[in-house]
């Protein structure tokens, strides 16, 4: 079996690693897919479990992402660039579509930031200057998501990492895929917004 496979699935298992269900379960004794939006990511956490949690799954989340494009370096093989990309991609893949949740899972924002910022750190601090302010002209995490993943997309481009591109526009499906029911709501107007930003005050 060669390396770069076992790297692969374990990126793969890293994604799938459930946080915000785990952490729902454990320390408060909830199933996190009954409540709010049912997902079990961090806006979700943060909505039904409170800031702590909502803080802990993100961090986890992010760095499921951080540490599969990282475990190359770590078990010092060198390898291309495209590589690390689809071993971020693994992992982004084991997080929406988990082997533990019988391949369901969350919306891939948190462990895109991860692998982002594992890959390639300025293009990722681009991408959060983008995303946070976006959170708080919106009021709204799924609307600030969507709208952040097409631009980080074109922006892209700039970077002159074609694979890197590719990746992107990719996510930009997956990302659309996973939100379904949120652009529903956000068509119907139901969206659920966040208790700051412009348009709550508004
Ligand atoms: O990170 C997922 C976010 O974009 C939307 O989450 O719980 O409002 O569906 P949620």
């Amino acid at each position: 079996f060669n390396s770069n496979i076992i790297l692969f699935i374990l990126a793969y298992l890293l994604g799938s690693f459930p946080s915000g269900l785990i952490v729902g379960l454990i320390f408060f004794k909830k199933d996190i897919r009954n409540f709010g939006s049912g997902n079990i990511g961090t806006t979700n956490t943060f909505r039904i479990l409170g800031p702590k949690a909502g803080i802990a799954v993100l961090f986890a989340d992010v760095f499921k992402g951080w540490l599969a494009v990282n475990l190359f370096k770590l078990c010092h093989i060198h390898v291309v660039n495209l590589v690390l990309l689809i071993t971020g991609l693994l992992a982004i893949l084991g997080h929406t579509f988990s082997i533990f949740l019988k391949f369901k899972g969350g919306k891939a924002v948190a462990t895109i930031a991860g692998v982002l910022f594992a890959y390639n750190f300025n293009f990722a601090l681009v991408c959060a200057t983008i995303f946070l302010p976006m959170i708080f002209i919106t009021s709204c995490i799924s609307l600030s998501a969507l709208i952040s993943i097409v631009i980080i997309f074109i922006l892209s481009f700039l970077f002159h990492d074609i694979y890197l591109s590719i990746l992107l526009g990719f996510l930009v499906l997956l990302v659309y895929i996973r939100h379904r029911s949120n652009i529903i709501r956000l068509i119907n107007g139901k969206e659920n917004i966040i208790p700051f930003g412009l348009f709550y005050w508004y």
